[in-house]
């Protein structure tokens, strides 16, 4: 017999999870002093929630934790598509995650550097021209055009302002559990349209109409063979492209957290303008642990598994607690302090560090654009910390860690940009 598993009392919590939001879960690891809780969502089912470093080892255990068919249906249609790569599991898993990976060559990722670097630069007149810039909205836009650039789209769809506001509604339906979530419809209607946009994209590569560059996403994928030769469906095509092009447009809620954070805590600006030790690097890195994204990720239990003496029974609802694991002081000392100098003396590990998922780039679901996602904060943040300088008026700075999904209340409002001679 195994230790009995905590519970969190009630018959649907889904309700409680969304009022309590990130702090749901690390509440609850404190009050039964476990890194193991059990708790009822989605009407009615029974979920393991796990914690912690040794936690997220045994969620990317592919013989321990099953993912397929894991994901909350409504964030399927509206976030990651019907058949994305999310979805998929096994040897149909590792074939597409290969294609994925094989984008992030050294030549790619200095040309995404570069592509981030001149965007901003070449964006500055137009912000010194608006009277106030609003962070979350104007990188909206241009990680739209950075993301479409960098997939090998040259041409911009006639309308890029819709396209980015697209991407966000597609980005903030991640709240959706179970019918909470109001912008459902209108996410699965931006879904629609921007899928539609790309597989013209693609058939049109296809048909040697259009001449994307080879190395690029859209040349890469439309050329795509699976492991049977066969290429991908036109429709599901478009699905992972945009599985490349909207997760980048989701790096503005991490910009929009790093100029809050250049402002707020003492000294950071300056550190990271000065770059020494691969500052920015470090800074970049703790934004994407202390601020609140990834909640937590949901799997199954493949087996019966033992987890720290507690007994999982083979097809429960697993749960990892993203968040919680970031800001706990067995795996990040004072989790609640913002200090980057902590990456100083951090090994690496792929079971702590984990905003966009852990494990193995290449056999789990761990995120694809990792390394993208840290060289366009990078660029990003040093733009902002060296390249301008600007006011920032008073404005509600909140990050609610009691809703989903996280966000600046503001969105970070900066004035009067001028460029650093
Ligand atoms: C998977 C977060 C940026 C592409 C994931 C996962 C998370 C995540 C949590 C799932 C991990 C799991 O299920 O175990 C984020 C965050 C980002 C970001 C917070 C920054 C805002 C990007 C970028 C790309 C990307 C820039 C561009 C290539 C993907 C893909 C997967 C994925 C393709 C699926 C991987 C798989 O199923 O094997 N991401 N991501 N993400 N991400 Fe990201």
């Amino acid at each position: 017999m195994g230790k009995r598993i905590p519970k969190d009392r009630g018959i649907d919590n889904s309700l409680k999870i969304m009022k309590e939001g990130y702090e749901y879960v690390p509440s609850r690891m404190k009050k039964f002093n476990t890194n193991i809780f059990e708790t009822n969502v989605l009407g009615g089912k029974t979920a393991v929630v796990i914690s912690g470093k040794n936690a997220a080892e045994l969620f990317y255990d592919n013989d321990k934790t099953e993912r397929k068919g894991t994901l909350p249906k409504r964030v399927v249609k509206t976030l990651f598509g019907k058949g994305a790569i999310h979805t998929t599991a096994g040897k149909t898993h590792l074939d597409r995650k290969a294609l994925f990976m094989s984008l992030m060559t050294d030549e790619n990722l200095a040309y995404l550097r570069k592509l981030t670097r001149n965007y901003w630069f070449q964006n500055i007149e137009n912000m010194q021209y608006q009277r106030k810039v609003n962070v979350y909205n104007e990188s909206t836009l241009l990680l739209t055009k950075i993301g479409l650039r960098w997939a090998g789209i040259v041409e911009n769809p006639d309308n890029i302002n819709k396209m980015a506001d697209d991407m966000n509604k597609m980005i903030d339906s991640f709240s959706a559990i179970g019918s909470l979530y109001g912008g459902y419809r209108e996410a699965k209607k931006a879904r629609a349209r921007v899928e539609q946009f790309l597989e013209d994209q693609i058939v049109a590569t296809r048909k040697g109409k259009i001449h994307p560059e080879k190395g690029t996403a859209l040349y890469e994928f439309s050329h795509w063979k699976d492991m049977n030769g066969k290429p991908m469906d036109a429709r599901l095509c478009a699905i992972d492209l945009m599985n490349v092009i909207r997760p980048l447009v989701a790096i503005n809620k991490f910009v929009s957290f790093g100029v809050l954070a250049l402002h707020e805590f003492p000294g950071e600006r300056i550190r990271v303008a000065l770059n020494e030790d691969d500052y920015a690097y470090k800074f970049v890195q703790e934004v994407r642990r202390y601020y609140p994204f990834v909640p937590f990720l949901p799997g199954k239990a493949k087996e019966n598994i033992t987890f720290e003496g507690y007994k999982i029974k083979k097809d429960t609802m697993m749960v990892l607690d993203v968040y919680g694991t970031l800001h706990r002081d067995d795996l990040f000392s004072e989790p609640d302090r913002f200090n980057p100098y902590r990456f100083d003396v951090w090994d690496g590990s792929p079971f702590d560090l984990i905003p966009q998922g852990g494990g193995d780039y290449y056999t789990n679901h761990r995120c694809a654009g990792e390394w993208m996602t840290i060289i366009i904060m990078e660029e990003t943040m040093k733009f902002f910390a060296n390249e301008i300088s600007y006011n920032v008026p008073p404005q509600d700075f909140t990050v609610d860690t009691t809703k989903f999904p996280g966000k600046v209340a503001s969105g970070m409002d900066i004035e009067d940009i001028k460029v650093n001679i």
